[in-house]
């Protein structure tokens, strides 16, 4: 018997870094896939095929023992199977690029968790989406929840630690440029950067998560009413807290002028250090957008929201 998930990666329009102090996040996720195939063999053995490489293991193995980034299938795997008398045969195929701040490591575990489970037994969308944020903090264990929540519901959502997560209903109609700046980086080590600084400069880190939080209010405001010059300003600002939090470097600089000159706004998305950044664009800019990056050899490509969120097969 075989179990099919897939799930979006996504980007993060507003609020990364802080979400992780409380502010509200502002999340959608994009028409890009991990799919997850699972199924059940004879042999005890947990085996998971990638295209970043395999890992072939024994059950019951320490997860902190465990140095491969193929580590949140196993995690998942081994739980399910504990009760069962069957290996795991686990593949998984994914159009995000990886590493990149668009989510395939959250896009990994939904669907990883997903396909997983459903071998065994009929799981709702809450509990995978708990069973995917375990999965996760065997690699980033101070995550916020934020990145496997809007890849689990698909669309647009907010999202608060506290809060937990909330549907944005209005579909904004608007593409994203989406550019890559190829420079490999880790979430958590950028997440314990940010702490660096916090721990420096405790009051212009709390004036930060004010605007931050004042930011996020106006633009669940504005998404209602389709203005995308308004929202690229805020996109701007946003990008500015970045900056002085210390996670953008000379090359995301490069990227993001070439975004706010040709969109209406372009900032990081996601942990920064590398990965990707975004430029917001509607049909009036998306070309132009493309081909000033293209020309500049940046690798880049459009995005549409994906409203779907776990699809399962
Ligand atoms: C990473 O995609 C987003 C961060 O805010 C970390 C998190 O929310 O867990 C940097």
């Amino acid at each position: 018997m075989k179990s099919k998930a897939s799930a979006p990666g996504k980007v993060i329009l507003f609020g990364e870094h802080f979400v992780v102090y409380g502010v509200k996040a502002i999340l959608c996720s994009i028409n890009k896939r991990v799919t997850v195939t699972a199924e059940k063999t004879s042999e005890r053995k947990i085996s998971i095929n990638s295209q970043i490489g395999n890992l072939i293991l024994e059950p019951n193995k320490l997860i902190s023992e465990i140095n491969s980034p193929l580590k949140p299938f196993y995690y998942l795997a081994n739980k399910a199977i504990k009760n069962q008398d069957t290996g795991i045969e686990i593949k998984i195929n994914s159009e995000i690029p990886l590493g990149a701040g668009l989510g395939s490591s959250s896009a990994c575990c939904v669907a990883g968790a997903a396909a997983i489970f459903r071998l065994f037994e009929d799981v709702s969308k809450e509990k995978i989406l708990e069973l995917a944020i375990e999965a996760e903090r065997t690699i980033f264990e101070n995550t916020s929840g934020a990145d496997c929540t809007v890849c689990t519901y698909g669309g647009i959502i907010e999202y608060g630690k506290k809060q937990g997560f909330k549907k944005i209903e209005d579909e904004p109609n608007f593409q994203l440029v989406i550019a890559n700046s190829n420079i490999e980086h880790s979430t958590e080590s950028m997440v314990s950067g940010v702490k660096t600084f916090v721990i420096k400069n405790k009051e212009e880190f709390s004036k930060l998560l004010n605007q931050e939080s004042k930011l996020v209010e106006d633009v669940l405001k504005l998404l209602k009413e389709n203005n995308p010059e308004e929202l690229g300003e805020k996109i701007n600002q946003n990008q500015k807290y970045l900056e002085t939090i210390g996670i953008s470097n000379n090359q995301l600089k490069k990227m993001i002028e070439i975004g706010q000159k040709t969109s209406f706004g372009a900032k990081i998305t996601g942990s920064g250090g590398g990965g990707c950044i975004f430029a917001l664009t509607n049909e009036s800019n998306v070309e132009q957008s493309l081909k000033e990056f293209k020309d500049k050899n940046f690798e880049c490509f459009s995005a549409e929201i994906d409203f779907k969120g776990l699809n399962t097969f």
